[in-house]
């Protein structure tokens, strides 16, 4: 059988688990994970009882022809130096590591290799998952894992070059996203009696339901914008005073978050 492993069962390693096979896009006795601890390990196997688990990296390896390897970029090629030496070749292993370019993976492992930049909204089925696959992929491997990766999510390929930026705004997103709601919530607390609970759910059903207005309206944001900001009135005042400080702000936040994300493989 053609089974999918996973090493490493932290955040994003059980969330990959827990959507592929809750999407039915595997069954259960087609998933193999390691993980370095053995809470790690017995968290997994009470979730998913029948899951197979392997003692070893290396066990895992032999045992799966897609190896997705789901740990911290600092640790990813201790683990290739586990695999590798078992492996045939003609596996296909996929890495989540940030900032871990193909050409270190490639020159780890001569088969087919591929990045993925997961999101951490993947948990509720929604998100973009990046895809860029190495220079050996076949049609087959590549295939199958964009398969894999559409059951709990939207997939999109992008070429190397364009991933560190698309990862920013899809996978890191997230994190932006909810540091923007809380200063909304927070901002509209300090400025009424509404208590920090209660904005913060207003907050977060206002960003869900203007992102679901964009996308079943398929209306620009500058379209949304021009509804609500009739000219002289309040939203106008609150969406000049953002267009004049946000590009310098966002240009910053990506510098920084670039800078870091170029020096996490190292
Ligand atoms: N979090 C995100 O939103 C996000 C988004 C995109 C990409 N990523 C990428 O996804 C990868 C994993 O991130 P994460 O957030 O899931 O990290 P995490 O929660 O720290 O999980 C990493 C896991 O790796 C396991 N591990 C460490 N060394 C190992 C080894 N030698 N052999 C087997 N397992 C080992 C750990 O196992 P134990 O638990 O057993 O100790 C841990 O569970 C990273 O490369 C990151 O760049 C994360």
């Amino acid at each position: 059988m053609d089974c999918l492993g996973v090493i490493g069962y932290g955040q994003m390693g059980s969330m990959l688990v827990n959507g592929f096979l809750t999407s039915g896009v595997l069954q259960i006795d087609e998933v193999v994970v390691s993980s370095k601890s053995k809470r790690s390990l017995d968290a997994c196997a009470a979730a998913w009882p029948g899951i197979g688990i392997a003692a070893t990296n290396a066990e895992l390896a032999r045992r799966c022809r897609t190896v997705i390897i789901a740990v911290r970029p600092q640790e990813i090629m201790t683990v290739l130096r586990e695999i590798v030496p078992v492996m045939d070749g003609d596996e296909h292993i996929v890495s989540l590591a940030a900032g871990v370019g193909l050409a270190d993976l490639e020159a780890a492992f001569t088969g087919s290799v591929t990045r993925v930049v997961p999101t951490v909204t993947s948990a509720v089925g929604q998100g973009t998952t990046l895809i860029c696959h190495g220079r050996q992929i076949g049609m087959n491997d590549a295939l199958r894992v964009e398969g894999i990766f559409s059951s709990i999510g939207d997939v999109v390929l992008v070429e190397e070059d364009e991933l560190p930026a698309a990862t920013l705004l899809s996978s890191c997103g997230p994190g932006l996203l909810a540091a923007i709601i809380e200063e909304l919530a927070g901002a509209t607390a300090r400025a009424s009696g509404l208590s920090p609970d209660q904005t913060l759910v207003l907050a977060t059903g206002m960003v869900t339901a203007t992102a679901a207005y964009l996308r079943e309206t398929g209306e620009a944001p500058s379209d949304l914008i021009r509804r609500v900001a009739t000219g002289g009135g309040i939203t106008e005042v609150g969406v000049q005073e953002l267009r004049q400080r946000l590009p310098g702000v966002f240009d910053e936040v990506f510098a920084a978050m670039l800078e870091r994300h170029d020096a996490m493989g190292e």
